[in-house]
C-alpha cells in the first residue's frame, strides 16, 4: 500500500492521463477512476487528496457527468481543473454560465491573492496557460477567493484555502502551460502535505509482497517475448514465488538473428528463472506458406501462438494463474469514462486464453506507465540491452517481408536487419531513435556487381522517432552512417543489391511495412 495517494476523477477529458503522469513524476502514488466509480472502491483505496479531471461536457446540461458529494464531504484537499473547477462552483453555489464560443488554446494568466499553487511559478503575474473550455465560472461560491484572471475571463483560478479546495479554469497538465507541473506540486505538497514517496524501490518491494500474497503456493504460466513488459513481469514474479513461476518462450521462426540468445537465454542463465524453449517455427512457417495478406499474416501468427502457448501450459501441471504485462495505460482504457456510447476494449495481450484455460490473471505492472517499467527494470538489475531494446512486434519480421514468407527471404532480412542493429549500436543511434530496422522487399531490380548484371531484391531502411508510435516521424541520421549501412547490406548480403530509405511519416503512413 502507497501512503500517499492522490485519487484522479474522470470526468471525460483527454488529458486524464497526463494529471496521473505529473503527479506520478511529482513523485506521489496516483489513480484515475471514473466519476461514477463505486463509492466502496474509493473508500478501499483512502485518497489522501482528489483532483477532478476535465471533461467535454457542460455542468449545466440535464445528465451531464456528476461529483458525489460525499467525495467532497471526506474532507481531503481537492483540486479541479476545468469542467472539475466548474463541477466545484456549480455544486457549492456559485455560478457557471455557458458560453457558444469555446475558448481553445493559450492565454496570459495573472494570479491573486498569493494563492499558494503559484508559490516559485515565474511569472505569476504573465503566465502562459492552456484553456479549452465553452463554460466558465462567473460568481463564486462562498467561501472562495478569487485566484487568478486572464483577459477574458474574471474567474481563471479560484481557492478556499480553509477547506483546501482549489479548482483552475486551464490545464496545468499539459506542457504548453509554463511551470505547470509546479503548479500541481505545490497542490500536492504544499496544500495536501503529501510527501513523495513513489519510488520505484518501494514498488518493487510492495509489489513482491503483493504477488506472494496473491499467488500463494500456486504455480503461474507467463508467456515470454523477449520485450521490456513481459521480462519485468517475470522478474517481478520470479522473485516473489522463485521456480513456481514457468516461463515458455515461443520461437515462432520469424525472430530476428539472436533474439533467443540475447534476452531469454541471458533472463534464464542470470536471473535463473524457470524458461521453457518452444521450438514452433516449423508449425508457424507451414500455417504462413502462400500467404500474402497482412491481416491474414497476424490473424494466422495469433492463433498459432495461443495454440501453442496453450498446449505448453497445459503439459504443466497444477498451474492457477496466467502472467501477463498489461500496463497501466491498457487498464485506464478499459475503465474510464468515454461517454455513453463507448465500447469497453479487452485489454488482454493474449485474448481469450484465461477464460479457455481456466486461469486467472496476475498482472504485476498493471500500475505502471511505460517509463515506470524501464524504471523498475534498473531497480531489479536488468541489464541495459534489455531495458533498452527497441520495440518488436509479436509478427515478428513476416510483418516486414511484403509478401509470402519463406525460409530463404527471412534469412536475407536477417542478415540486413542485423547490419543495421549493429551500426545503430556502434553510431550511438540505437538509444535516440524509436525503432530501426530493415524491410525486405521481394521485388527484383537490375545492379551492377563487377562485371556482371545482377537482378535482385531491395531492402527499405525504416528508422524512425518517436514518443508512443501513435506518430512518428522518419529519424533525421547522418548521411555517413546511411552510406555504411547501405554499402554493408549490399556488400554482405547476398539476395540483395539496393537499399532505399523510408522518408515517411505517421500518418498517413505506419512505422512497419505491413
Ligand atoms: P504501426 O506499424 O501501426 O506500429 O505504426 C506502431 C507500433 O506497434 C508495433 N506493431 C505491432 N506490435 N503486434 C505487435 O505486438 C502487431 O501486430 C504490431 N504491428 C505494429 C510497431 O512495431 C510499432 O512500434
Amino acid at each position: 500500500m502507497h501512503d500517499n495517494r492522490v485519487l484522479i476523477l474522470d470526468f471525460g477529458s483527454q488529458f486524464t492521463q497526463l494529471i496521473a503522469r505529473r503527479v506520478r513524476e511529482a513523485g506521489v502514488y496516483s489513480e484515475i477512476h471514473p466519476f461514477n466509480v463505486d463509492p466502496e472502491r474509493v473508500k478501499a483505496f483512502k485518497p489522501s487528496a482528489l483532483i477532478l479531471s476535465g471533461g467535454p461536457s457542460s455542468v449545466l446540461e440535464a445528465g451531464c457527468p456528476d461529483l458525489d458529494m460525499q467525495y467532497l464531504e471526506m474532507g481531503v484537499p481537492v483540486l479541479g481543473i476545468c469542467y472539475g473547477m466548474q463541477m466545484l462552483a456549480h455544486k457549492l453555489g456559485g455560478k457557471v454560465v455557458s458560453s457558444t464560443d469555446r475558448e481553445y488554446g493559450r492565454a496570459q494568466f495573472s494570479a491573486q491573492n498569493d494563492c499558494v499553487l503559484f508559490d516559485g511559478v515565474k511569472d505569476s503575474a504573465d503566465l502562459t496557460v492552456w484553456m479549452s473550455h465553452g463554460d466558465r465560472v462567473e460568481g463564486l461560491p462562498e467561501g472562495f477567493l478569487p485566484m487568478g484572471k486572464t483577459s477574458t475571463i474574471t474567474f481563471g483560478a479560484m481557492g478556499n484555502p480553509e477547506r483546501k479546495i482549489y479548482a483552475l479554469q486551464f490545464h496545468p497538465e499539459v506542457a504548453h502551460t509554463a511551470d505547470g507541473s509546479l503548479i500541481i506540486q505545490n497542490f500536492l505538497f504544499k496544500v495536501a502535505g503529501l510527501k513523495p514517496t513513489w519510488s520505484m524501490a518501494s514498488f518493487v518491494d510492495t509489489c513482491i509482497a503483493d504477488l506472494k500474497k496473491q499467488v500463494g503456493d500456486a504455480k503461474v504460466v507467463l508467456g515470454l517475448s523477449g520485450g521490456i513488459d513481459s521480462t519485468v513481469a517475470a522478474v517481478l514474479l520470479h522473485r516473489a514465488i522463485g521456480k513456481n513461476l514457468h516461463c515458455i518462450f515461443v520461437d515462432n521462426g520469424l525472430l530476428r538473428m539472436g533474439e533467443k540468445e540475447e534476452v531469454i537465454g541471458f533472463l534464464a542463465e542470470h536471473f535463473d528463472l524457470n524458461v521453457k524453449f518452444v521450438d514452433a517455427a516449423a508449425e508457424f512457417l507451414n500455417d504462413l506458406k502462400g500467404v500474402e495478406d497482412p491481416e491474414k499474416k497476424r490473424k494466422i501468427i495469433g492463433h498459432k501462438f495461443i495454440e501453442v502457448f496453450d498446449r505448453e501450459a497445459k503439459a504443466i501441471e497444477g498451474v492457477r494463474f496466467l502472467g501477463q504485462g498489461t500496463l497501466y495505460p491498457d487498464v485506464i482504457e478499459s475503465e474510464s469514462f468515454k461517454g455513453p456510447s463507448a465500447v469497453i476494449k479487452s485489454h488482454h495481450n493474449v485474448g481469450g486464453l484465461p477464460e479457455k484455460m481456466n486461469l486467472k490473471l496476475v498482472e504485476p505492472l498493471r500500475e505502471l506507465f511505460k517509463d515506470e517499467v524501464r524504471r523498475a527494470a534498473y531497480e531489479l538489475g536488468l541489464p541495459e540491452h534489455i531495458i533498452w531494446r527497441q520495440p518488436f512486434p509479436g509478427p515478428g519480421l513476416s510483418i516486414r517481408i511484403i509478401g509470402e514468407v519463406t525460409e530463404e527471404r527471412l534469412g536475407v532480412l536477417r542478415l540486413a536487419d542485423r547490419i543495421v542493429q549493429n551500426e545503430m549500436v556502434a553510431s550511438d543511434w540505437y538509444r535516440k531513435v524509436w525503432q530501426g530496422f530493415a524491410v525486405l522487399l521481394p521485388l527484383k531490380t537490375v545492379g551492377v556487381m563487377g562485371d556482371d548484371r545482377t537482378y535482385e531484391n531491395v531492402i527499405a531502411l525504416r528508422i524512425v522517432d518517436s514518443l508512443d508510435a501513435m506518430t512518428a516521424d522518419w529519424s533525421r541520421l547522418p548521411s555517413e552512417l546511411l552510406a555504411r549501412m547501405s554499402n554493408r547490406i549490399i556488400n554482405e548480403v547476398k539476395g540483395v543489391n539496393r537499399v532505399v530509405l523510408d522518408i515517411s511519416s505517421k500518418p498517413p503512413s505506419t512505422i512497419e511495412w505491413e
